[in-house]
């Protein structure tokens, strides 16, 4: 028998989340991470995501090798092999469970960290990274980790909650980020500390007031703590 999730299940889920051990609390939330990452697409992450699936149809060739970094659940995976078939998938995750989800996904499963990825310089076409870096204690040396592994002319294409600028964004939205931190470990980033290379190669999308940001890189891309050019909140 199926049993239907309640209120307040999902109640729980939110605010009991256990501290400090990121695995662990997304091994507790995998069972109905799907359901809440539709609730983020809806409120404030669809375009960001949008912007990044558009890159992915840019970059995707038949065969390409392509790293589904921080997967969960192998939401962006499946959109991958929706795209382009032959894609050559791996899929990584520091949670079991959330990877478990996926099992459904051809390719190689890793139970692995984005920082310290176990994979050689080089290794693939594309790196995907949906809603992960700002999960992680140092999201620019997760950013850098995908530009190692990517080939020269590969792409790092990646989405993440991130801090509106305005008084009245911020407050808006302080709820919603309340719960994206207390039950997914979401911390909404900060422009100071965005990983972000603006050069020729590289392109940023802000939306929803700054809540959702999407970002595309190349391997001649380094990241280091480095403010946003002004102006470059592009959607909303
Ligand atoms: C918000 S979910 C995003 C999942 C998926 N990318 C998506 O688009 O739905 C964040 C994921 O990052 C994973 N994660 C967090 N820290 C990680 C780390 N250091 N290394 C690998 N995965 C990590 C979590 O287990 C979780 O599955």
């Amino acid at each position: 028998m199926v049993t239907v999730p309640s209120p307040l299940d999902d109640a729980e889920l939110l605010f009991h989340a256990p501290m400090g051990d990121v695995g662990a609390l997304y091994d507790r939330a995998a069972y109905r991470y799907d359901h809440f990452r539709d609730l983020w697409l809806r409120l404030a992450g669809a375009r960001a995501e949008q912007g990044l699936l558009d890159d992915l149809r840019h970059a995707l060739h038949p065969g390409a090798t392509v790293l589904d970094a921080g997967c969960g659940t192998g939401a962006l995976a499946r959109q991958v092999l929706a795209i382009e078939p032959t894609a050559q998938l791996t899929l990584l995750d520091l949670s079991p469970r959330m990877l478990a989800k996926a099992d459904d996904v051809p390719g190689d499963h890793i139970i692995g960290s984005v920082l310290d990825l176990p994979f050689p310089d080089n290794s693939f076409d594309i790196v995907l990274s949906g809603w992960v870096i700002e999960t992680v204690p140092d999201p620019i040396a997760a950013v850098a980790e995908y530009l190692r592994v990517i080939n020269p002319g590969g792409s790092v294409l990646y989405t993440f909650c991130s801090l509106p600028q305005g008084f009245f964004s911020r407050a808006g939205s302080a709820w919603l980020r309340g719960a994206v931190k207390r039950g997914f470990a979401g911390q909404f980033l900060p422009e100071e500390s965005t990983p972000w290379h603006d050069c020729d190669r590289s392109h940023r999308l802000s939306t929803h007031g700054g809540l959702a940001t999407q970002i595309a890189l190349a391997k001649c891309c380094t990241v280091a703590p480095q403010p946003v050019p002004s102006g470059s909140v592009a959607a909303q």
